[in-house]
């Protein structure tokens, strides 16, 4: 193909077998629960529930015990083998927030090794060749590598050979070069107890002694971490199997935490900054350029002046995430604030700061020491949706007496219900019908995220502008409704103003600034009802309230009217069935395979089946009122779809085919150089 050749193996035909399953996490889950209901049921509050389950999963004395004995006796090997070199664990084996089955987390620590080392050569070059100057020989291990130059990886692997042959009841050992940090994985057989060790990884033992710092400063911290880390293994937001997966890992899930505990009103625990504050000259820590400092004892930070109870800061931190900000918002728990993402759109200017900026997803939470980090960058939009799905459904639950009180009729109550599975969360019955396009900052072109970070506070406006823009694009020239100005009141408790000539609707003012990938966008329809049609709002929006705001909020001249434009959609034709197989033969079909973009293959796509099949007999008409969500909750673009003449009864075909069509077409149209589409 092309010049390349592609070798194609015969098909195999495997027989088809039935392999037992075995018994898997989540059932495992399930027993525990069942063990732990009436438990938790009998107890009296909340409060006790949660002190409960910290008794009841963290680590005993003896699992500690035996923990630091393989520490020890890794860091008698491996000074044999790597002179001065010291092991050190971190994570959740020492964090105060390890459980039973947790890992253990090892960070070799080589740096006065490659002291030694160089030390070592140049005695050998002095003295001449064969001996080093403590008379080790030559041909140790050290001999075959050089520490200062080797990758990690061969480092990792001459650290798994001793492993397997120098350490009792160690297997299972192998190197995952592939992660972030390239790890050696082991499984010790007597303790039953998976191992990792890491090089170049003093900021985690760093971060360790933070997490230690704030269990140490307040009390009320571990059972929130247990509680939730249990509540978000329950519903399967937290912990990735493997190392590598969607999910949140616990190291992020207790930042997520702090972060909630540093914008309690008061305060539970103080931003990082602060701890720097507090501590003194000897405790001063710089890592990789990171400052890492802060006071090594709890006593030395002032008691908080919060005293809300543990059940009330549980449910507290449900509300806070439910209706947090994720998609305009970088978490920093180093300044205990949200920093808003515009400030990390811009292009990336190496003279600034010799670090890189973090890698941007659904939800950006820096780590509090090495800043260019975000430590939620492995999510994808899916398990994010989910977390916050998850903290709604809980935040409701927990104004329920149910969460409260105790039955007194033995049901279960308090964390019980909140722990119990039920996968995703469905969707409600409005949810049905509406269509929502989040703000995904990573995936925008450089130069949209330049004009973002330049309109500041204002970006929510523009970016719903261009996406308004883009989805009348989609609607008129790839689908070819016909978009009929609309006169009437929608969704309104207000009357209908006319203020066509006074106010600036997303694609009036988008025909003068947006870009010419979405204005060359070649309509055959009337003009755009945006710029002729005004309609009455859905609500007034205040800035500030904690209800969703409106672009327009950000507008003083549009919030004060609140209102939204909307677009009455007609369309003749079936445009969404048969979609795949058209495409199929356009593409097939060299004559006629589209030059250029998806846009252009769409829309031939929708001709051809507007050619070939039968219109509708009577046509399918249905409202489209777009509202820009954000603020206190996700950035987004939520379409709302209301039919108005469906007697073909398709209007639920179409609407599900624009649930996925119409997000993904308009992030590629965003997503496009000025132009191409
Ligand atoms: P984990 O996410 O595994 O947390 O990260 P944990 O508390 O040990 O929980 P388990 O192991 O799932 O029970 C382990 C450690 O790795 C470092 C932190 O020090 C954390 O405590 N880490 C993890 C980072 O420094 N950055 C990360 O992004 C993730």
């Amino acid at each position: 193909m092309k010049g390349l050749k592609l070798r194609v193996k015969p098909r195999e035909k495997k027989e088809f077998k039935m392999i037992p399953k075995k018994k898997n996490d989540s059932q495992n889950l399930q027993q525990v629960l069942d063990r732990l209901k009436p438990e938790l049921c009998q107890l009296a509050s909340v409060d006790a529930q949660m002190k409960y389950i910290v008794e009841r999963f963290q680590l005993g004395e003896n699992e500690k015990k035996g923990r630091s004995l393989l520490v020890q006796l890794l860091q008698e090997v491996f000074v044999e083998f790597f002179p001065d070199s010291q092991i050190l664990p971190f994570g959740s084996s020492v964090n105060t927030f390890g459980i039973h089955s947790c890992d253990l987390d090892l960070f070799l620590d080589l740096e006065n090794t490659k002291v030694f080392q160089a030390r070592a050569k140049s005695a050998t070059e002095q003295a001449g060749e064969g001996t080093s100057d403590d008379g080790r020989s030559e041909d140790s291990i050290l001999s075959d590598i050089d520490l200062t130059t080797a990758s990690p990886a061969e480092v990792l692997d001459l650290v798994a050979t001793i492993l397997k042959r120098c350490v009792p009841s160690v297997h299972k050992v192998h190197v995952v070069s592939s992660a972030r940090l390239p790890v050696v994985k082991f499984h010790h057989r007597e303790l039953n107890l998976q191992g990792d060790i890491t090089i170049n990884n003093r900021l985690a033992v760093r971060n360790t002694r933070f997490l230690q710092l704030c269990s140490g400063m307040e009390d009320r911290l571990r059972p929130l971490v247990y509680t939730i880390r249990y509540w978000a293994k329950q519903k399967q937001l937290a912990g990735n199997p493997s190392g590598a997966g969607p999910l949140l890992n616990n190291y992020a899930l207790t930042l997520l935490i702090i972060f909630y505990l540093q914008n309690c009103e008061p305060s539970v625990l103080p931003t990082v900054d602060h701890l720097k504050d507090m501590a003194c000259e000897e405790e001063e820590c710089v890592i990789e350029g990171w400052d890492c400092t802060f006071p090594s004892q709890p006593i030395a930070v002032p008691p908080s002046k919060n005293t809300q109870d543990l059940c009330t800061l549980l449910s507290g931190f449900f509300s806070f995430y439910a209706k947090f900000d994720f998609a305009s918002s970088v978490i920093s728990v180093r300044e205990g604030r949200a920093l808003p993402i515009t400030d990390f759109l811009q292009e990336e200017q190496p003279s600034k700061t010799p670090h890189h900026s973090p890698k941007l997803g659904p939800l950006n939470l820096l780590d509090p020491f090495e800043l260019s980090h975000n430590v939620a960058g492995n999510l994808n939009e899916r398990s994010h949706r989910c977390f916050q799905k998850e903290c709604q459904e809980a935040q409701k639950y927990c104004r329920s007496l149910q969460y409260q009180c105790k039955s007194t009729k033995g049901k279960s109550w308090g964390l019980v219900r909140l722990f119990t599975p039920h996968g995703e969360v469905p969707h409600t019955k409005t949810e049905q019908l509406t269509i929502s396009i989040p703000f995904k900052s990573a995936s925008l072109p450089e130069e949209l995220r330049n004009q973002l970070h330049m309109a500041g506070d204002g970006f929510r406006l523009l970016w719903f502008q261009k996406v308004c823009a883009a989805v009348e694009g989609v609607l008129k020239s790839v689908l070819r409704c016909h978009l009929a100005p609309s006169t009437d009141v929608v969704f309104g408790e207000d009357s209908a103003v006319n203020a066509a000539d006074e106010m600036e609707t997303p694609s009036a003012s988008l025909n003068t600034s947006a870009d010419d990938s979405i204005n060359s966008v070649d309509s055959q329809n009337e003009a755009s009802p945006l710029g002729t049609a005004v309609v009455g709002a859905k609500r007034r929006l205040s800035s500030g309230s904690d209800a969703s705001v409106s672009p327009q909020g950000k507008k003083p001249r549009m919030a004060k009217r609140g209102n939204f434009p909307h677009w009455v959609c007609v369309q003749k034709h079936i445009v969404w069935a048969g979609r795949r197989k058209v495409r199929r033969e356009l593409i097939k079909d060299a004559d006629s395979r589209p030059e250029g973009s998806c846009m252009e293959m769409e829309s031939q796509v929708t001709a051809h089946i507007i050619e070939k099949e039968p219109a509708l007999k009577e046509p399918l008409k249905f409202k489209v009122q777009p509202q820009m969500v954000g603020g206190t909750e996700s950035t987004r673009a939520v379409l709302k779809l209301e039919p108005t003449t469906d007697s073909a009864g398709v209007f639920h075909d179409f609407f599900h085919f624009l649930e996925v069509f119409l997000p993904k077409m308009v992030e590629t149209l965003l997503g496009k150089e000025a132009g191409t589409v």
